[in-house]
């Protein structure tokens, strides 16, 4: 068995389906997908010995298998410069989460590398008819609004990569908008190939959400992560 199986093994023999934050990290990181710095703490006092570690400034999130979405709870805050701001910020989290979600368990944070550019995102799904399929967005919090996603059956080709970025309607995006980082798209192409083939290759992975995948002046770097198995 490889690493990747194990994980999911792990997460079978406790009866989930659905992988943590850094179960989903892990696999992406075996598979190769580009990811930027993530540290997990269990408290304050550990989150600011990481966010030391990683550098200001720096991103916080909630780690919670009961908080469905992060930053609707107050469950992310990005741009945290000190260790007062960090301070500030966990407790702020922490009473926003709970309140959102009164019973969530919280289980830590995690303390993570900032990085600017476009927002793009990346999904598999397992279609009852279709089978495997997988998306390419723009991402971020412009998903919901424009639902301007692309659509592919799995395994894909590179043509088939370049048919999809072509179906984007706001792939202006791309070429450097506003002054953002233009988006690498050799690179991008290569990141949908790498997951088409992990999905291949693990057909027991249901979903798999990258949202978003950002483009940074450095390459594409999945900020968000989330893997869910077959039942
Ligand atoms: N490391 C980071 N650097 C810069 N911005 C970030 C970073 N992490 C998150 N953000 C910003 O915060 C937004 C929300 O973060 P994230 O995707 O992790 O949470 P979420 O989407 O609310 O969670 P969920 O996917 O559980 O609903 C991102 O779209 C991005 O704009
Ligand atoms: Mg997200």
């Amino acid at each position: 068995m490889n690493r990747i199986e194990s994980i999911f093994e792990d997460v079978r023999n406790h009866k989930r389906t659905v992988l943590n934050y850094e179960e989903s990290r892990r696999v992406m990181e075996l598979a190769g997908i580009p990811l930027n710095k993530m540290k997990v703490a269990k408290d304050l006092e550990e989150s600011i010995q990481r966010a030391n570690e990683v550098g200001y400034p720096i991103v916080l999130k909630v780690i919670s298998e009961d908080v469905i979405h992060k930053s609707d709870s107050g469950g992310v805050e990005v741009g945290i410069k000190s260790d007062n701001e960090l301070s500030k910020s966990y407790h702020e989290m922490m009473e926003n989460v709970l309140s959102f979600y009164p019973d969530a368990k919280i289980e830590g944070v995690s303390v993570e590398e900032m990085v600017g550019g476009v927002e793009l995102l990346i999904g598999t799904n397992t279609d009852a008819q279709f089978g495997k399929m997988i998306a390419l967005g723009i991402g971020g919090i412009f998903v919901e609004v424009y639902k301007d996603v692309s659509f592919r059956l799995i395994p894909v080709s590179s043509k088939d990569v370049k048919d999809m970025i072509d179906e984007i309607k706001g792939k202006a995006m791309f070429d450097g908008f506003r002054g953002l980082p233009k988006v690498n798209l050799d690179e991008l192409t290569s990141l949908i190939l790498t997951i088409s083939k992990l999905i291949e290759d693990y057909p027991i992975i249901f979903e798999m959400d990258l949202n978003p995948v950002v483009a940074t002046e450095n390459g594409l770097r999945a900020i968000d992560a989330r893997i869910i198995l077959e039942q």
